[in-house]
């Protein structure tokens, strides 16, 4: 049997966060390999104008804050009835706010951080799944972290919810697979991007330390490893989670 071909120019995305960041710099690629994306974050930026300039039908961004799950889910309706279909989710958009010791951290705090990273991204997927089922085919990329799997001060309720998230791709990629929709998460350690400004120089520089490559990742290799995951190339690779780390995990 063949393996599925690539997608055809013309397929759809689901981005959250793709205003700035590693979510930008998904929806820029494959816009220039001709998929439709769709895209939402809080607020617009330049970043944001550049692409409605440059792709206008193609391109859909709306503001939209992760916490309005009525909001989300009829985003994903209108971006359904807008381009015809949803083949690709990438769970991108998370929240890390200032790092903070679990025994400080207030209980807005905790419920905001759980509802922005793990239940906003499960309403997303269960959006999205619904339309991909009607097609018999789909793909959710829920983007993780190396919180998930090591430990570090200052971000216990952010870690929980990223392997809160792991979790959810392995067994949602079990009750989906027979439907032809593949899940996977994709697990970067730090790059730069706005989430990361405040980590201190003496942070980077044990990180760098710790980490075998001896460098924190280029946004564009945690771009690169989801294209792979994305592509017919992994075609047989769901409910996995995929570490792009430079080994720091290992
Ligand atoms: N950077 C790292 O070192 C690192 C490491 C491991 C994992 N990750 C993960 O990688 C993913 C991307 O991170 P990044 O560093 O590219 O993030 P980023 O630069 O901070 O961008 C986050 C994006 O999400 C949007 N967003 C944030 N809160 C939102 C909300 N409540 N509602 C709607 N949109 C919201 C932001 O736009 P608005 O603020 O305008 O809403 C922005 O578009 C995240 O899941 C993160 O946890 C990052």
């Amino acid at each position: 049997m063949s393996r599925p071909a690539e997608p055809l120019p013309g397929q759809v995305a689901v981005i959250s966060g793709g205003s700035r960041g590693l979510g930008r710099v998904l929806a820029e690629r494959l816009l220039g390999e001709g998929w439709k994306v769709a895209t939402f974050s809080r607020s617009s930026n330049e970043q944001v104008e550049q692409l409605q300039t440059k792709y206008p039908d193609d391109f859909l961004w709306e503001s939209l804050d992760l916490g309005d799950r009525v909001a989300l889910r009829k985003y994903v309706a209108a971006v359904a009835r807008r381009f015809g279909g949803i083949d690709l989710l990438v769970n991108n958009a998370a929240v890390l706010n200032r790092q903070e010791l679990f025994l400080t951290t207030s209980a807005r705090q905790m419920d905001a951080l759980i509802n922005n990273n793990l239940s906003a991204p499960i309403a997303l997927a269960q959006a999205c799944a619904r339309v991909m089922s009607t097609n018999n085919s789909g793909q959710i990329v829920n983007v993780s972290s190396i919180n998930a799997i090591r430990g570090f001060r200052g971000v216990a309720v952010y870690s929980a919810t990223k392997a809160g998230l792991d979790g959810f791709s392995r067994s949602l990629a079990r009750e989906l697979g027979p439907l032809n929709i593949r899940v996977n998460s994709v697990i970067p350690g730090f790059f730069d991007s706005d989430m990361t400004t405040e980590v201190t120089d003496q942070n980077r520089d044990r990180i760098q330390k710790r980490t075998p490559l001896g460098r924190l990742a280029d946004i564009e290799e945690i771009a690169d490893t989801v294209q792979f995951i994305i592509s017919s190339k992994a075609s047989f690779i769901t409910g996995q989670t995929i570490v792009v780390d430079g080994g720091i995990t290992c």
